[in-house]
């Protein structure tokens, strides 16, 4: 009647007052008869099978302790003992009596609690400590297993203690659930320097070996010059000049670059093949939102997260941008004001960053925002700033010193081999393998980690997020 994964609470006459709680694991069946080098007569004779053959099988489970509960002082302690043999094994079903008393004792020695599923077959309602959030999270499993779901149920608590700004990568998993006053998108969000000139030269066909620097320079000088701040530019004998004669966003901006290829002495040839193919590749409704739309900075942005800390998590709708340098740049600088604020007032922030499809910003090849995200994994606990990570993999999705500093993670079912191997390169998954993920059903996660009030992975059942 065992189940992997089951919570079991065992009873030791020679210790009163005290029970042991575990989880079952490894169930085997067995039979004594049935040994792969040892010949058994059945073979032979096999007519006296259903006659003699008595019923010899048997089940192994063993029960991986992980802590121990007063149950009438509801009190938890880390499991140092070993139960007597003959001690009895109960499995826990649900509504038994006894899960209110381990509750109560867990959430004793819980700072800051929040509940995000029940313990799969008790229904236990696990109590989580809040307070390790900023160690941050990970959240690991293959498509479709729930991972926004619980990061969104997970914010929804964590949004009593702390600021959140959610970065919805798509704009299908957070955008719809929040109230839209709460929801910022991408497009009204500005752009730095370095990221307009990098959309700009991919748009504009222009090769990487000759324009990067006109551009860089170009489109500090726009943006500059859109918030009406005077440029000094100046090479040599010669300085920037612009003809500043139309209101067409694209044109403005052709005159600009021209006008700074010109200072800093581009070939003439070099500054016809920009003309041209910047009017004839741009597209031109970017560069419109450039100069009409994107005007609330990422420090505004920060500001109003923190304002709506108790509230409700910010939502940033990366899905209305499609260029992945521009959700790079966004999740890159809103990131960077926030550590430009922490500089600045010296106070722990308590502001959390949720990053889903952490492979586009958090990987070893996602610059700028890997390095942003990895200090702010690496430093940000001390300023309350801490981050929230959901991917399908592990390994190549993660770089290397960003997930050494993820304190707890969810994992469910793993889209590849060896992932679970990494997770335990980081974090002490208490024996699980492989093939008790292979069972999970979407929703099933375990948790692991700092987070975890129990100190062996628990297997949770999330709740229902609509
Ligand atoms: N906690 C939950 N509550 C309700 N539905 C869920 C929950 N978890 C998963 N689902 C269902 O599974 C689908 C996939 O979940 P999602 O979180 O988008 O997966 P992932 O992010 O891992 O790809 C959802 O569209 C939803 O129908
Ligand atoms: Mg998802």
């Amino acid at each position: 009647m065992v189940e992997e994964q089951q919570l079991a609470i065992i009873e030791d006459d020679k210790y009163t007052g005290k029970l042991f709680i575990g989880v079952l694991r490894g169930i085997k069946r067995l039979d004594p008869i049935l040994r792969g080098n040892v010949r058994i007569p059945y073979v032979e004779y096999h007519e006296y099978w259903s006659q003699a053959y008595p019923e010899m099988s048997y089940t192994n489970v063993y029960v991986s302790l992980c802590s121990v509960i007063d149950p009438d002082n509801k009190k938890i302690e880390n499991c140092r003992i070993a139960p007597h043999p003959n001690s009895k094994v109960y499995v826990m079903t649900k509504g038994a009596s006894i899960l209110n008393k381990i509750e109560e004792a867990i959430r004793k020695t819980v700072q800051e609690e929040i509940c995000v599923g029940e313990q799969k077959y008790s229904g236990l309602k696990l109590p989580l400590n809040a307070y390790y959030a900023r160690c941050h999270i990970g959240v690991f499993g293959a498509t479709g297993m729930g991972k926004s779901r619980l990061v969104k149920a997970l914010v929804d608590e964590l949004v009593k203690n702390y600021a959140i700004i959610i970065f919805d990568h798509t704009g299908v998993d957070y955008t719809p659930f929040y109230n839209v006053n709460y929801v910022i998108s991408s497009k009204n969000i500005e752009i730095s320097a370095d990221v307009l000139s990098s959309v700009v030269l991919d748009m504009a066909r222009l090769d990487r070996t000759t324009y990067p620097t006109y551009m860089d320079v170009a489109c500090m000088v726009f943006l500059k010059q859109l918030k009406g701040e005077n440029v000094k530019l100046e090479v040599g004998r010669r300085s920037l000049r612009i003809d500043d004669l139309t209101d067409d966003p694209l044109e403005k901006f052709i005159s600009v670059a021209d006008g700074v290829m010109a200072t800093l002495g581009a070939k003439d040839t070099t500054r016809a093949k920009a003309k041209l193919f910047l009017s004839e590749y741009m597209d031109k409704t970017f560069i419109d939102e450039v100069v009409n739309k994107r005007k609330m900075s990422p420090k505004e942005i920060v500001q109003q997260a923190l304002k709506l800390k108790g509230k409700s998590p910010l939502v940033i709708n990366l899905g209305d941008d499609t260029e992945i340098a521009v959700k790079r740049g966004i999740v890159y600088d809103i990131i960077s004001a926030a550590w430009e604020i922490v500089k600045e007032c010296r106070n722990p922030l308590n502001l959390g960053f949720v990053i889903d499809e952490a492979q586009n910003y958090a990987g070893e090849y996602t610059y700028p925002t890997n390095r942003i995200v990895e200090m702010t994994a690496r430093e940000g606990r001390k300023w309350g700033l801490f981050v929230i990570l959901a991917s399908q993999r592990v390994s190549r999705d993660i770089s290397a010193s960003i997930r050494a500093n993820i304190n707890t993670v969810f994992f469910s079912k793993l889209q590849a081999t060896g992932d679970l191997k990494e997770i335990s390169g980081f974090l002490d998954i208490g024996g699980i393998e492989e093939n008790d993920l292979a069972l999970l059903e979407s929703r099933d996660f375990f948790v692991a980690g700092l987070m975890n009030p129990l100190r062996i992975p628990m297997l949770l059942r999330v709740k229902e997020v609509s």
